[in-house]
């Protein structure tokens, strides 16, 4: 282990704070905002859990989370996401880590456990993680859980479910559904940096290749998006027949995965459920293929399945592994896990001011009102406070509707007999 003093701990830290200085520079609904909300004293002396993955934009969160003095404890979501040097500069600064980077499934899920065992109040959770795994392994914990806020689509499915089932005793906030974060995140947040990440990785040329997404919500349509205006033919895999409806006339090419998969060079998976590609697919697949996943699991591309049946495989370049499928080479994009944060820098931070915003007023929300156990969105007031500071920090002004604009069915109504 390295000593704090050692040069490169200290240029762990140096790394890590600037890298949080980037974000504090982009975010001015969190410094503006948010930072006046919280400053009404109500989170101090609360206990936050914050589990999300564990880069310089969570890393802002959980220090503007501390600034009003709240008692922070962080752990990352995903055990190929977290940044050494994030967790080295949140340390500095006095905050509870519970996260290494580096990281295996087996040591990850004992972080998330020693997160568990600083018996949050408040859960800051992505993809239901932490929520989870305390009712699992910790259900005496949940006797004082106050409240979760979801940070994704697949956690919002899971406290869904949960409460379906009669095992949700807290208020859980779906700030995935606040349309300040699914609208941006999901959408332009992971279009971009999907695209990015694959080309970074790959070093390869995206005009004119065939690029299939499996799964068109909000995710897989960004990613669409960003991969045709770069030049792309795009294919698209769904299941839900309104939204391969949606994607035939957003202009893509649709159909089954077994009919759409052999031609494609890229393939990436934004469906939120698991084995999206599996066995039958990866007998269809192109030699020379790169496959890639931007859901919550990293199991959407059934990985354990496809070194199965590979004859060998091997590192090709950093965050690429080569599978041999008798003759026909296949390239998986960091291990499977999310390729925009476990191969890339993550959202853009422009995209994790609105989120984060939604996560910190989501949090003061929770402490300041009561609500009974289940899944609640954040209202709708807070929702458009946040995009109208936006608005506000860009300079940009709205009309506010005049009354001579609205409807005037109000009149009619009012002009209708009582029934
Ligand atoms: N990488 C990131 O940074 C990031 C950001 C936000 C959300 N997410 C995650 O991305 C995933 C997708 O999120 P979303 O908001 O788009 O969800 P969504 O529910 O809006 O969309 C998922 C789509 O996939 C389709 N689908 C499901 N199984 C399929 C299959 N086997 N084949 C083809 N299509 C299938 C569904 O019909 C649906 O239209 C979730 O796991 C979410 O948590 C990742």
């Amino acid at each position: 282990m390295l000593g704090h003093n050692s040069d490169y701990y200290d240029a762990l830290v140096r790394d890590g704070e600037a890298r949080i200085d980037w974000v504090d520079r982009y975010s001015p609904v969190l410094n503006g905002l948010v930072k006046h909300s919280l400053s009404d004293g109500s989170l101090r002396g609360k206990k936050i859990a914050v589990v999300v993955h564990l880069e310089a934009k969570t890393a802002f969160l959980a220090l503007v989370l501390a600034n009003a003095g709240a008692q922070v404890i962080v752990a990352g979501s995903n055990p190929r996401t977290t940044q050494a040097s994030v967790v080295a500069a949140l340390r500095e600064r006095g905050i509870t880590v519970t996260a290494e980077a580096g990281g295996t499934m087996a040591s990850w899920e004992k972080e998330l456990l020693a997160a568990a065992d600083h018996n949050p109040e408040y859960v800051i959770d992505d993809g239901a993680e932490l929520t989870m795994r305390i009712g699992m392994h910790r259900p005496e914990l949940y006797a004082q859980l106050k409240g979760v806020s979801e940070e994704t689509t697949t956690g919002t499915q899971r406290l869904y479910a949960m409460d379906e089932a009669g095992k949700l005793p807290f208020p859980a906030l779906t700030a995935n559904n606040a349309r300040c974060k699914h609208l941006f995140d999901n959408r332009y947040g992971t279009g971009q940096t999907t695209v990015q990440a694959v080309l970074r990785l790959t070093n390869r040329q995206l005009a004119g290749a065939v690029f299939t997404v499996v799964g068109y919500g909000y995710v897989g349509r960004g990613i669409a998006e960003y991969a045709k205006r770069m030049g792309a033919r795009v294919r698209v895999v769904e299941t839900d027949p309104v939204r391969a409806v949606e994607a035939h006339m957003d202009g893509q090419k649709v159909g089954a995965a077994t009919d759409l998969i052999p031609g494609s060079n890229f393939i990436v998976t934004a469906t939120g459920g698991m084995r999206a590609l599996g066995e039958p697919e990866f007998a269809v697949l192109d030699d020379d293929v790169v496959i890639a996943n931007a859901g919550h699991h990293d199991l959407e591309i059934d990985v354990e399945a496809l070194a199965a049946i590979a004859l060998g495989q091997a590192t090709s370049r950093p965050e690429i592994t080569t599978f041999n499928l008798s003759g026909r080479d296949v390239h998986l994009l960091s291990h499977g896990a999310l390729v925009n944060i476990a191969g890339g820098s993550g959202h853009p931070v422009e995209i994790m001011d609105l989120t984060f915003s939604v996560q910190g007023l989501g949090a003061h929300h929770l402490i300041n009102t009561p609500l009974p156990p289940g899944v609640h969105v954040l209202p709708k007031a807070v929702d458009d406070s946040i995009a109208a500071a936006m608005l506000a920090a860009k300079g940009i002004h709205l009309d506010a509707p005049r009354p001579e604009q609205e409807d005037d069915f109000k009149d009619w109504i009012n002009g209708m007999p009582s029934s």
